[in-house]
């Protein structure tokens, strides 16, 4: 195994003509929690994209364990897209959604082998009992328990989610922090995710990566989040948390 399950060089994407991400160098250790912050438009989702083998480097290189990213098997890396890029009105029971990230076939049995290791997974995130209700009919932080069980379900040992705060409260989302650190413990997992909220991700994350296009920093957090850094970032200080944070 090594050191670093993410590393990236001088890492470019180029859409057109348009720089989503320039010259990005990270190299991510093992059994960390790494929130990725920046603003819209800053190229999170491409970056997270990018170490999927979703969207390839215009330069430079990624490597996932020692890997190229099209060498890794899908089932090593989990990972959880925008919610509003679901369809949530696709009919189909919480259990089945999970059953789907253990097995790609189709169509799923109630008397599928996996279903054992589906409710475990249900389990592991609190959501045992939304086995059966129809993921349209779940709330916003339901149906992200029910994608987290998905994604975990596997063990994958690198998890990846974009903006999972997105659309659900306050209690849910330390809800979220609070499951993924436990995955991360138990699983010597290392988690990546994009958050607009940097300063959740000062109390969870080992390490933030700053992105403005360019990396503005990469560190630990009370380091990467700088107010300079910030300043770069955002092209201000951000909210009035900034001033609890600085004198904590
Ligand atoms: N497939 C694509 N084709 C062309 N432009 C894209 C594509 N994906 C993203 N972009 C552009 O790249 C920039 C970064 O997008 P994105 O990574 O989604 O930013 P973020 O997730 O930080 O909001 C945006 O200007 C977006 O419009
Ligand atoms: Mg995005």
């Amino acid at each position: 195994m090594n050191k670093f399950i993410v590393e990236v060089e001088q890492a470019y994407v180029v859409f057109d003509s348009h720089q989503a991400l320039i010259d990005i160098n990270v190299q991510i250790p093992q059994n960390s929690f790494v929130a990725i912050v920046g603003p819209n438009g800053a190229g999170k989702s491409t970056f997270i994209k990018s170490l999927l083998g979703l969207v390839n480097l215009t330069s430079g290189t990624i490597k996932i364990d020692g890997r190229s990213p099209q060498e890794v098997s899908p089932g090593d890396i989990g990972y959880i897209p925008q919610v509003k890029t679901m369809d949530r009105t696709f009919p189909a029971l919480a259990i089945e959604l999970v059953i789907t990230g253990l097995d790609y076939r189709w169509p799923w049995k109630r008397s599928h082998p996996n279903i054992d290791r589906a409710y475990e997974a249900l389990q592991r995130v609190g959501a045992e009992h939304l086995a059966n209700r129809q993921i349209s009919k779940l709330s916003g932080g339901e149906l992200q328990r029910v994608c987290l069980a998905r994604t975990i379900a596997r063990e994958p040992k690198l998890v990846m989610l974009d903006e999972p705060a997105t659309g659900i409260d306050a209690i849910g989302e330390t809800d979220m922090y609070n499951m993924l650190e436990s995955y991360q413990t138990s699983s010597c997992a290392t988690i990546l995710m994009i958050t607009h909220d940097w300063h959740a991700a000062t109390h969870h994350a080992d390490y933030v990566l700053l992105l403005n296009r360019k990396q503005i920093s990469f560190g630990p957090p009370a380091e990467a989040l700088s107010e300079d850094n910030l300043r770069l970032a955002f092209g201000h200080i951000g909210h009035s948390h900034r001033l609890k944070f600085l004198v904590k």
